[in-house]
């Protein structure tokens, strides 16, 4: 595909035709779950049909094709993140499994009484709970890095309250409410010159830009496929290998062990430690076909094509009374991700989503499991989200703008101002 031809792509996901409503869909809640292209509603249908068997325990072609389709997905996976390898790539449910696990297994003997652990104000819920427990099971502090415009992390802060030497940073790439694009590389280094370490949220950036952790050097990196357009229930856990090699798991029994007696276990090795039971087997394959469709298109493109969009939105919402947005605006575009977020004057949030629905156009509303960023931060009870991927058109978000016009008129809010 030499030209970035969103009608082209378009054609690859089917639900992008069905007319919810009686309208054509409009999309424009990616942030939150991604649409999935034929490629790998095919290959899920496909093992499913023709090789469904367990993997690594069969002796038999169809279990042993599964497990190539396993592990390929995997070498897929540690490509797209330029990772060492796959054994440096751990299949989870999610993001937020994979933070739980580092958090309960890696982080738990490491943090006692007294230690602090930095996140910062612009955190996902799934990078928030896990430290406040963690924080409250061993009597910890759980300190959080301040932003500047209510938008970026306030650098200074961050550099203040790595004094106080915190053994675990976490922090997101980039925002699922504001968009911002953080400078994660800059923050691990910090990080880990204060000691720490260092664990990327990258749900929200993997899925949408190239990714390169040997660059940024954190120390672990965790990910949804549903985000990327892969299945649900299965994520990444990305870890560096001596990290992963001296974690003990948490979760224990099936294909994680090497050997057993009434007396002891010993575990299996690199990834395999850390996935108990059997795995969402037709989930990785679907990740895998995710993968490779997203190589094929370019992860470079989808960045552009999205920061073009954004600039396109921001453009056209600048140009409409009565929307205020949220995040970096037109001048920071290439510290912003396919997501803004907004809201109508005098329009509950909820009432903007319902109305939009009635034009077939999907966006979300709420606190964005960000309850710290959007009711402290932001001082909202809730806002309204656009975000967009490498199927969003212009003029869906001209369909967008037309339906705030009509929030408008059915809530009568000119008559109010
Ligand atoms: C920044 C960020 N972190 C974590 C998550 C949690 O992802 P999941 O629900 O796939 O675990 C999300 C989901 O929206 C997110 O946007």
């Amino acid at each position: 595909m030499s030209e970035f031809d969103v009608d082209r792509i378009r054609e690859d996901f089917p639900i992008l035709g069905t007319k919810p409503n009686g309208k054509p869909l409009v999309f424009l809640d990616s942030a939150s779950t991604s649409q999935k292209p034929r490629q790998v509603i095919k290959a899920v249908n496909d093992y499913y049909e023709n090789y469904n068997s367990n993997i690594h325990r069969g002796l038999y072609s169809i279990s042993m094709k599964s497990t190539d389709a396993y592990i390929k997905s995997k070498e897929l996976a540690a490509k797209l993140i330029n990772a060492e390898s796959y054994r440096n790539i751990v299949y989870c449910r999610n993001t937020t499994d994979a933070i739980n696990i580092i958090a309960l297994s890696y982080a738990e003997p490491l943090i006692k009484q007294g230690d602090r652990i930095l996140i910062t104000d612009m955190e996902h819920h799934s990078n928030i709970v896990p430290w406040l427990m963690l924080a409250r099971r061993k009597k910890a502090v759980l300190e959080h890095a301040a932003l500047v415009d209510k938008s970026f992390i306030d650098m200074d802060d961050f550099r203040k309250k790595l004094e106080n030497k915190p053994k675990i940073v976490a922090f997101t790439h980039a925002s699922n409410v504001l968009g911002t694009i953080n400078d994660v590389k800059t923050m691990t280094k910090l990080a880990h010159d204060a000691g720490a370490t260092v664990i990327v949220d990258a749900a929200q950036s993997v899925p949408h830009m190239p990714i390169d952790v040997k660059e940024i050097d954190c120390d672990f990196m965790a990910f949804s496929s549903h985000k990327m357009l892969g299945p649900s229930g299965i994520g990444v856990l990305y870890g560096k290998e001596e990290l992963l090699e001296e974690t003990t798991p948490a979760i224990v029994g099936s294909d994680m062990i090497r050997s057993v007696t009434f007396e002891s276990a010993d575990w299996n090795e690199l990834p395999w430690k850390f996935e108990s039971g059997t795995p969402n087997i037709e989930g990785a394959i679907g990740l895998g076909a995710a993968i490779e469709y997203l190589n094929r298109i370019g992860l470079g493109r989808i960045r552009q094509h999205e920061m073009d969009t954004v600039k396109y939105a921001l453009k056209r919402i600048g140009e409409t009374e009565g929307m205020n947005v949220y995040g970096p605006g037109s001048k920071d575009v290439h510290r912003k991700g396919g997501v803004i977020s907004f809201n109508i004057s005098g329009a509950h949030p909820h009432d903007v989503s319902t109305i939009f629905d009635t034009e077939g156009i999907a966006i979300r509303a709420g606190h964005h499991c960000a309850m710290p960023l959007v009711n402290g931060i932001l001082g909202q009870a809730a806002v309204s989200r656009m975000s967009f991927y490498l199927y969003t058109k212009q003029e869906e978000i001209d369909k967008a703008l037309d339906a705030v016009e009509k929030v408008k008129r059915v809530l009568r809010l000119d008559k109010k101002r």
